[in-house]
């Protein structure tokens, strides 16, 4: 009998101990090129009919509300509605921030519906000595607008509503504010928590709660999404920076670091509005095909952020060929609008060259435009080499998965070449 215990006991650890090495397996990130599979790159253009749309004004009145729907349906949900009535509050504004280059303004944006109210912090600067109206770069940020700037008196904001503090300053590297500022350009942040949580239970504390009963936002309803709600917070940005004459409503771009990467881009796909988007380090589901198998992939994504994502897309895991769309599609929404796809070269995980075929891919939509891509550079680009064409670019930056002075040159470099290129 003895035995018998001994041999099923060992029976039942071999068998969970097969079963938990598949499940690895099945998320083993694959790094070598050889075993990234061999693409089929499916056309935007081509209509599910059969049919291939031939310009500009096909694609702005057909093709392009058919693939933002596809994005909503399976993969990123839907923005939340406007709620009832916005009000800002100005809570506080220094008129002589960053050594004297800058006003700084604190806003609170109070979003009211029915009887709920929730609220998005944001910290805005704009440039002092300019008389004419400037551009503006807007962004979520990670850990508080606290941690983006190295004033120390900003309101402290908490990414994900009472879970961590983090340090002041912390992510002034990231921002790089007093450039943008010595550049000539306002910035406005927010946090990406005051719209969704970044956690599993983050849908109750999230904007959707305006809309929604509690008992229709637990981790299971994720037809409202984090990525969805993050997007919205980047329109907020927009309503508010247009209340300002100052900032020419005409150039305001959206910035956005890998999960907020992903967002900026299916940001500019809901909100024209934003006249021109960089997408750092998105990875998958933002610039990376999801067809190509390097680094991350849909299952690996899904399992460990189901949030950032609707249920529908778990019928395409292991299955990414059934995906009726790819990545770079997403990318061709934000046509004819600059888009700047950059990638930094040991974040693998990311998928540097898939970042940069997608840039290509999207390259045949600009094209409808008038606009070259950047379909004729044929190799993968060299490291600190951008390659720009009118309205798309990329670059891969030396260095790891974050966002660097060097990233902002890059993309200030790109902002002027578009200027330039009008
Ligand atoms: C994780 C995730 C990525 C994401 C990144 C980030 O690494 O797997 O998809 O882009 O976090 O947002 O920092």
């Amino acid at each position: 009998m003895k035995i018998l215990i001994l041999m099923f006991t060992i029976l039942f650890f071999v068998a969970g101990e097969c079963a938990l090495r598949a499940e690895e397996n099945k998320f083993k990130p694959n790094y070598e090129e050889a075993k990234a599979g061999n693409l089929p790159w499916p056309s935007p253009l081509m209509r599910p009919d059969g049919s291939r749309i031939a310009t500009a004004t096909e694609w702005n009145n057909r093709r392009r509300a058919e693939i933002r729907k596809l994005f909503a349906d399976l993969l990123y949900g839907e923005l939340p509605p406007h709620p009832e009535t916005i009000r800002c509050e100005l809570r506080r504004e220094i008129s002589n921030a960053l050594d004297g280059t800058a006003i700084r303004r604190e806003i609170r944006i109070h979003l009211i519906h029915g009887d709920k109210s929730h609220f998005m912090d944001v910290l805005w600067y704009l440039p002092k000595r300019k008389t004419e109206p400037v551009p503006a770069v807007i962004g979520l940020n990670f850990l508080g607008n606290h941690t983006c700037t190295d004033e120390s008196d900003v309101f402290q904001t908490d990414p994900w509503w009472g879970a961590r503090n983090f340090r002041r300053g912390a992510h002034t590297y990231r921002w790089q504010i007093r450039k943008l500022i010595n550049n000539g350009f306002s910035v406005a942040t927010a946090t990406r928590g005051d719209l969704f949580p970044d956690r599993a239970d983050g849908r109750a504390k999230s904007v959707f709660r305006l809309f929604h009963p509690p008992e229709a936002l637990t981790p299971e309803h994720r037809e409202y999404t984090a990525i969805s709600a993050w997007a919205y917070g980047y329109s907020l940005l927009v309503d508010l920076l247009r209340t300002d004459p100052r900032i020419d409503s005409a150039r305001i771009w959206a910035h956005g670091h890998s999960r907020l990467g992903k967002t900026v881009l299916w940001a500019m796909a809901n909100d024209s509005r934003i006249a021109g988007g960089i997408s750092n380090n998105s990875g998958c589901c933002g610039a990376a095909p999801s067809r190509r198998n390097f680094g991350e992939t849909l299952g690996r994504i899904i399992q460990v952020f189901p949030w950032w994502f609707t249920s529908r897309a778990d019928a395409f895991i292991g299955k990414e060929a059934n995906l009726p769309f790819e990545q770079y599609w997403l990318l061709a929404l934000a046509a004819p609008r600059p888009l700047l796809i950059a990638s930094a070269s040991e974040d693998l995980w990311a998928d540097p060259r898939g970042e940069f075929l997608s840039t290509k891919q999207a390259g045949e939509v600009y094209e409808l435009f008038g606009s070259s891509g950047i379909r004729d550079q044929k190799s993968m680009p060299k490291i600190n080499h951008p390659v720009f064409g009118d309205s798309l670019g990329y670059y891969l930056r030396a260095g790891k998965h974050d966002v660097t002075e060097q990233d902002w040159n890059f993309v200030l470099a790109f902002i002027r070449h578009c200027t330039r290129s009008r």
